[in-house]
Formats: C-alpha cells, structure tokens, sequence
C-alpha cells in the first residue's frame, strides 16, 4: 500500500480534535509497526470475528460484514506475499490493517471499529500470538523429552560418576541422569499446559477498558477465536499482561534447565572429561587450533537465557508501576515476547539435536565412576547391614579407609582384605560385592534411585505421558 498520508496533517485514525501531525521523534517513539506487524495474521483472525459478530448482533449490515471479510481476506494475503507496505505514520498493525481496508472497501471499513478499541485489539492479538507459542513450545519440550528418553533406554544400564560440588559422589548411570532432565523439561511442559489455561479467555469487547453500550456477543466471539471463554472484566482486560510474563517466566525456567544441560555438555565434552562427543553437526572447529572441536550450539544456550531472563525483568519492571487500566508503556510488551520466544525456540530445537547426536563414551563414565572412591557410601552401608555399625561409626570407619587407600594411590576396591580388617574387624571379603561401580547402581533400587530396574521404571511412567 502506497503510503500517502501528508506528513504535516493529523492522524488519520484518531486526529479529529489534533490540528496538526505529530514531530518526527513523537512518531519513532510512538510507533510500534516496526515490531507489531508480526500480530497481521491475529489481527485480521480477531477482526473477522469482531465483523462477524457485529452483523449477527444487527450492529452492523450483513453486506458491510462481507465488504469487511473479504476486504480483510485480501489484506491477508497481501501481507503474506510481501504486497504490503506498513507505514510508520499509521502507527501500528491495527492501524495499518484498518487504513489498508478503508483504501480497499470505502466507508464500510469505518465501521469495523464499532464496540472495540485498541486496547481491547491488542489484547487479543497479542494473547493469541502467545498462546500459539505455548502450543509449540509444548509440542517441542515433547520433542526434546523424546530425545532424552531414547537415549535414557540406551544407556540405562551405562555407568558415570554422579557428582555433588562437581566433584565425584556416587556412581549412577547416564540413563538415570537423562530422566532428571525428563523431569525438569516435564515440569516445563506443564507449566507451559497451565499457561495456556489461564490465558484461555478472549478480550475482545472490553473495548477501551470499560465495555459497550453496543449489545454484543462476547461469548460468540470467544468461541470463534478459540478461546473457553470471555475474560469477566473489562478494566483487567486491557490491563492484563500476565499471560505474557508468565510465558516469559516459563521460558526464563526453561531456560535455566537448558543452559544447566549446555553447562554439562560443555564440561562432558572436554577432553578432560570426555564423556561426550558432539557430531560435527552442533559444533565447530578453530580458525586457529586445527585440534579443537568446540560446543558453540551448547555455550549459545547457556547465553540465550541470559537474554530470555533480560526479558523477563524487562517486562515485570514495564508493569510493576502501571495504575489500571491501559497505558502506552504496555506497547514494550511485544519485543520482550518476541525475542525470548525466538530464543526460547532455537535453545530447544539446538539442545534436541546435541542431545539425539552426541556419542557417549561409556568407557570413559565408567572409569571415571570408579574413581574418587564414589563407592565409599556403600562401604558404609555394608557395615551397617552385615556389622551392624551405627551409620555414623561406619562412616568414620570408611573414611579411614579411604585414607588409606588415598595413601596408598589405590582404589578401596583394590585394598587388600587385610588392611580394612586392620580398620575394622567385622570386614569380611563379601564387602568386595558392594565395592563395584556396578554393584552400587545397582543396589539403588529405592523408587526413583540410579538401579537400571528404577530407571526403566521411570523411563516407562514418562513413555505413556509423552
Ligand atoms: N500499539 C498499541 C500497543 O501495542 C495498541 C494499543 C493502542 N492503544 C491506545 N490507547 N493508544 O499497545
């Protein structure tokens, strides 16, 4: 659309009562197109069933309805094929979307904007555009829970050093692990399924903030747009942006468990640890050091949530001093959103790739489990199961022994009979069973505890849920 507002005369929309247009910085700091444009294909959704319910309340004629549809229709496609032109001087997508029809259908587009506001219109738009992006970020937290429980089957019986402080604590197996990350992207998921309840209400007909005297149908409208229902009061409505913050803060938490996975990948992937390695797919050389294999896409999460967690103050700090009901600091809400949502999407879809494509090297787990004498609480527990040693004295007793065992540069499997008898005289060779890697994972048989039996059992309870 050819852009063909004088710059010098009011606005076309609302300048009745403004003699004159507005300076160019008042128009940049106003103007919220640049960003608000991503709203066309809600906007156009909210207004055709805004049209449709105004005809069928005898608001408006049923031959303006089909003008406005179709008119709507056209615009539509327009914007889809990259046949609109957006102006700034128009403000915002409402606007633009509205000067468009009127330039198309003539003054039957004037009435489109009977019974609602803006302020109503942008509440709309923006909680349908949110509510689409729960919808898949739940549909991709499914994605991601999937990858992590294909690999859980696969290595519920491989072992690793379980840490506490990153250092070594007790050996578990990297299945067990996985599913701790099932968990949290599970939580995830549900809040995200809680998010999209409690967004599920329409805004349209709160109009400005205090309702219409026209008699609409907010219930017709709800039920058109997909909502369970309409919002109950008009000054909340248009006041509202919880729905946003909340997404914001699902993908802030998100987030934290995606940059706590990327901080693991990044460790497990040094040759120091080597307990992963990363396909050629999510990582990237050295221009300089021809050795090197970097975890760019994991370090790229860790950072995106420090972006994601910016937006979310950001908005909070916008709302926290806003009196009720409709206030123009409400127009920052779009470009929090629509950044971390970008971000958000890309985080996941990157960490579900590095995790269906890395190697793990069970080799490299298991020996590391052994060592650190990750198995010194099973010693412990041997003495009080077969020796009858209070926990405390039999962790007094292991720790002696893993003194030795220290001194001597060895493992406490590897301590001769002799010596943890000289420690403590109920020790019999049978405390060798308990002294393996193997033997502790699978001795952890408690519900949700590292014995590949749990494990399964875990990974079967997720299965019939994803
Ligand atoms: N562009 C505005 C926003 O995003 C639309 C609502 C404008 N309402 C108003 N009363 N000026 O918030």
């Amino acid at each position: 659309m050819a852009d063909t507002t004088d710059t010098k005369s009011s606005n076309q929309m609302w300048g009745g009562r403004f003699a004159s247009g507005p300076d160019a910085i008042m128009e940049e700091i106003n103007a919220s197109i640049g960003f608000d444009k991503k709203l066309f294909a809600q906007d156009i959704r909210g207004s055709i069933a805004h049209a449709t319910m105004l005809a069928h309340q005898g608001i408006i004629s049923a031959e303006d309805r089909d003008k406005i549809v179709h008119g709507l229709n056209t615009i539509l496609s327009e914007i889809e094929s990259g046949n609109f032109e957006f102006s700034r001087r128009l403000e915002d997508i409402h606007m633009n979307i509205e000067a468009r029809l009127a330039t198309l259908i003539g003054p039957a587009a004037g009435r489109l904007h009977t019974a609602r506001s803006r302020n109503d219109q942008v509440a709309l738009d923006f909680r349908l555009w949110v509510k689409e992006e729960l919808e898949k970020t739940e549909k991709m937290l499914t994605g991601l829970i999937a990858a992590f429980l294909d690999r859980a089957d696969e290595h519920a019986e491989s072992v690793m050093p379980g840490f506490t402080h990153l250092q070594t604590a007790q050996p578990v197996t990297f299945g067990h692990h996985c599913m701790a990350y099932v968990e949290m992207f599970g939580r995830d998921r549900s809040r995200v399924r809680h998010a999209i309840e409690h967004l599920d209400e329409s805004p349209i007909g709160a109009a400005a903030l205090a309702g219409t005297g026209y008699p609409i149908d907010r219930h017709m409208t709800a039920k058109a747009l997909g909502f369970r229902e309409p919002t109950r009061n008009s000054i909340d409505t248009v006041s509202d942006r919880d729905f946003a913050i909340e997404f914001l803060s699902i993908a802030a938490i998100t987030g934290m468990h995606l940059s706590r996975l990327a901080e693991e990948i990044v460790i497990w992937s040094t040759p120091q640890f080597g307990f992963v390695r990363l396909s050629d797919a999510f990582s990237t050389g050295s221009s300089i050091m021809p050795q090197k294999k970097n975890p760019d896409a994991a370090e790229l999460v860790r950072a995106k949530t420090g972006r994601i967690n910016g937006s979310l103050v950001a908005l909070l700090t916008i709302m926290k001093g806003l009196p009720l009901a409709y206030s123009k600091d409400m127009q920052e809400d779009k470009e929090q959103v629509f950044d971390a949502a970008e971000s958000l999407e890309l985080a996941i879809a990157a960490m579900t790739g590095m995790v269906r494509d890395m190697t793990v090297n069970t080799a490299r787990m298991k020996a590391a489990a052994g060592s650190g004498f990750s198995t010194a609480t099973d010693l412990a527990d041997w003495l009080v199961r077969e020796a009858g040693l209070p926990f405390r004295d039999a962790h007094h007793v292991t720790g002696r022994a893993v003194a030795l065992a220290e001194s001597k540069g060895c493992d406490l499997a590897e301590l001769p009979l002799a010596d943890l008898q000289a420690i403590h005289a109920a020790i019999t060779d049978k405390v060798y069973d308990v002294l393996t890697v193997e033997a502790s994972v699978a001795s952890r048989k408690s519900f949700g505890g590292t014995a590949p039996s749990e494990v399964r059992r875990q990974i079967a309870f997720w299965r019939a849920r994803n």
